[in-house]
């Protein structure tokens, strides 16, 4: 058993301070947020993250897993400190790193044994000396035993807690071997694959990671489009395609493209780490521009169907990123909403989980209680994260409601030949057969 602290209660900190907890550990989660902590001192949960809210409660009681705001209390003799705050994107694309100085600041200050910090967020190549540097100068002349460790998260959201019970790996970097050792220590029970290496290759394992991922799914989108033109199937290609085992099936999906609080994170601020260091990354830059123009499509799809989007009521069904979760950053069916304002359509839209995120940012839209009334007099229906309760809908139903009975499918969710039977004309994304 050890004693660790996690400093940032978000999608990473949280599920990996309670894992951790489940696993045995002592943990204290910390967080600077006062709503966000007095919120799981009451059991409420932060974010939406299936299994989440049983497992923190079982942990709670258990009496391994602690919140707390106060760093002094939430590093008291801790044997690891992982920094898991937010590093969202700056200006022109680098990660702020702002409160990553803040919690590295933090634990120089009060910690006077020896400790492991472990960067748990994604940070740029470089960022683990950064940290050390930032924690050596901290202290002065008052000497600390401490040693940085790169540990880059792998969570998908809406699958968290599985993606850290049964990793495909885990990372870890450090220019002191014996202190990744330590960390990999803390992995053991998983009885998974635990890479050590050195800190600056850990910290670029999770950017190109991330970023192949987003490439995959850029190409995927961008065979997709000429299928369109060519007349063939964007699914079956892919199908055909990960048929190879060096390929693979996954991350070949066809859609809006990729949004959430880490590929477009992640992508841009590898583009600026290369720029800034005299390469010049054109596939990213390809990448990046492919998934901007996916979701501008679905907008000249619409607008080519019905003439001009001026005056119309497009309905549309997810606001989250992805399903499972209700993290709505950079969602590719928020970007379609802003755009589809812009000339002047209407929007009215429905999420399973995202409905309190979306109430806080969507102003100009009218937030519904249920996918039919979303279809309710709507000139278009757009199907824009593909939740499992969208599979099943009842089109019948949404036939009688809707003005215009048109669908764009913005992820291939739904069956063609059923909908077209029912008389709706049905786009889906890179369907060049139909
Ligand atoms: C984090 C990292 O930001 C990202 O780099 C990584 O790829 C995924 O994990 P996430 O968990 O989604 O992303 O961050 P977020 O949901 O923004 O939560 C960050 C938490 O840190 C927030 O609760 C915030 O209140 C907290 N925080 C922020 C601190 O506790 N201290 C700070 O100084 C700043
Ligand atoms: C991603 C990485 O998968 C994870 O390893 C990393 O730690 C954090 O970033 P996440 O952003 O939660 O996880 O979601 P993911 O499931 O990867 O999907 C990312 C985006 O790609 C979503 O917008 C999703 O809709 C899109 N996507 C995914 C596709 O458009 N097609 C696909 O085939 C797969």
């Amino acid at each position: 058993m050890s004693k660790i602290c996690v400093i940032g209660t978000g999608y990473v900190g949280l599920v990996t301070g309670t894992c951790f907890a489940e696993l045995g550990n002592q943990v204290t989660c910390l967080d600077t947020d006062p709503v966000r902590i007095n919120g799981l001192l009451q059991g409420q949960m932060p974010i939406y993250e299936p299994g989440l809210e049983q497992l923190v409660e079982q942990n709670v009681q258990a009496k391994r897993l602690h919140f707390t705001q106060d760093y002094q209390s939430a590093l008291e003799g801790a044997e690891y400190a992982f920094i898991a705050v937010g590093t969202p994107s700056g200006v022109d694309g680098e990660a702020d790193l702002q409160y990553v100085k803040a919690a590295a600041e933090s634990i120089a200050d009060i910690v006077d044994f020896p400790i492991l910090v472990i960067n748990k967020s994604t940070v740029p190549v470089g960022t683990g000396d950064w940290v050390a540097d930032i924690i050596r100068r901290r202290r002065g002349n008052r000497p600390l035993e401490f040693a940085v460790v790169s540990n880059p998260e792998f969570l998908r959201e809406g699958s968290a807690i599985n993606d850290f019970m049964a990793p495909d790996r885990v990372v870890l970097g450090s220019e002191d071997r014996s202190s990744a050792n330590r960390v990999a220590e803390l992995y053991k029970p998983l009885r998974c694959t635990i890479m050590v290496t050195d800190l600056r290759t850990a910290e670029m394992i999770k950017y190109a990671s991330n970023a192949f991922l987003a490439t995959r799914i850029s190409f995927i989108n961008e065979i997709g489009n000429m299928c369109e033109d060519l007349g063939a199937d964007v699914r079956e290609v892919a199908q055909g395609m990960g048929l190879d085992k060096r390929i693979g099936r996954h991350f070949l999906d066809a859609g809006l493209g990729w949004g959430g609080s880490c590929f477009p994170k992640d992508v841009k601020a590898l583009e600026h780490m290369a720029v800034l260091h005299g390469t010049q990354p054109q596939l990213l830059q390809a990448v990046m521009e492919i998934n901007r123009n996916q979701r501008r499509r679905a907008v000249m799809k619409l607008r080519k169907a019905l003439g001009t989007l001026n005056e119309k009521t497009i309905g549309i069904l997810g606001i989250s990123f992805k399903p499972n979760t209700d993290d709505i950053r950079d969602s590719a069916a928020v970007e379609i909403m802003h755009l589809l304002i812009n000339e002047g359509a209407h929007i009215q839209a429905y999420d399973p989980q995202a409905m309190d995120n979306a109430a806080k940012v969507l102003k100009k839209v009218k937030l519904c209680e249920s996918p039919y009334e979303v279809a309710e007099g709507a000139d278009a229906l757009l199907l824009a994260t593909e939740w499992n309760e969208f599979k099943q809908i009842d089109f019948a139903k949404i036939k009688e409601l809707i003005r215009n009975p048109l669908i764009l499918d913005g992820r291939n969710l739904w069956d063609y030949d059923l909908l077209k039977s029912m008389g709706f004309t049905y786009m889906g994304i890179g369907r060049g057969n139909n």
